[in-house]
This record gives C-alpha cells, structure tokens and sequence, in this order.
C-alpha cells in the first residue's frame, strides 16, 4: 500500500529543502499526485505580508493545474518538525476541488506515514454540482 506512494513520499521529503520560510522556520514539502500518475512538487513560500504566505501543499496543486492536470489522487506532506502534519483547512478545500476523493499522506520519514482519505479531513465539504 505505502509502496505505491514511495516516488511521491520521497519527493514530498525533497521539497522541504526548498522552502522559503523565513519568518517561522517551519519548512513544509508536499508532492500531489495526477490521474495519469505525475508527480508535482511544492513547498511553502512565505511573505513580510504574512497573510500572503502559500502552503506548500497548493503550490503543488498549482503547478499540476497549470500544466494541464485536472485530477489529483494523492497528496504527501513532510515538514523538517520530523512529526506528522495534517494541511490547513484552506488546503483541505484547495485539494477538494480536483478530485471526489484523495489520499492524503502525511510524512514523518520515508517508511513513517499516516494515511488518510480527504473525506476524513473535510467530511460534508462545500462542493456544488454543476
Ligand atoms: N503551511 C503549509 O505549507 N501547509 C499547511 O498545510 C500548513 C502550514 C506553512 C505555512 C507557513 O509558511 C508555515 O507552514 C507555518 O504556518
């Protein structure tokens, strides 16, 4: 089961060193995973205008839209805490919007992970049908 996320894991792990987190030091790497199995990495990009600052889990949404990308399956999430970081609220309705569901992988190292399915994390979330 966690075999099929080890590309993902891992590139969640990479993208903590990319961080641009100045003000809190808290270094956050996530990696989303498309419908047709590519990877996009993200990391947290803060600002001096705090309120300004994007998750790092969006930025690889966002990278992944902006190539095309429709679907998401699968989202992993590492930080340089070294313990298990669930995404904000906002992120849990960023992701919603490109899939019915996705596995959420939250990363302590590569063989420490806790799985869950979004609809665990944001139950009855906002979606109108179209
Ligand atoms: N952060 C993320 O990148 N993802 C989350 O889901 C929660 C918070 C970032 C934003 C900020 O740069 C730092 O973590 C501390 O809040």
């Amino acid at each position: 089961m966690i075999s099929q996320y080890t590309p993902l894991i891992e590139k969640s792990l990479e993208s903590i060193r990319k961080s641009y987190s100045p003000y809190s030091r808290f270094k956050v790497g996530a990696a989303v995973l498309t419908k047709d199995n590519s990877i996009y990495s993200g990391t947290n990009i803060e600002n001096i205008s705090y309120s300004l600052t994007i998750c790092a889990e969006r930025v690889a949404v966002a990278k992944a839209i902006s190539e095309g990308h429709k679907v998401i399956k699968a989202v992993a999430i590492a930080t340089n805490k070294g313990h298990f970081v669930p995404p904000c609220g906002a992120c849990r309705q960023f992701l919603k919007e490109f899939c019915d569901d996705m596995a959420v992988i939250l990363v302590k190292s590569k063989s420490e992970v806790k799985i869950y399915m979004l609809s665990e994390l944001l139950p009855e979330s906002f979606k109108l049908k179209f």
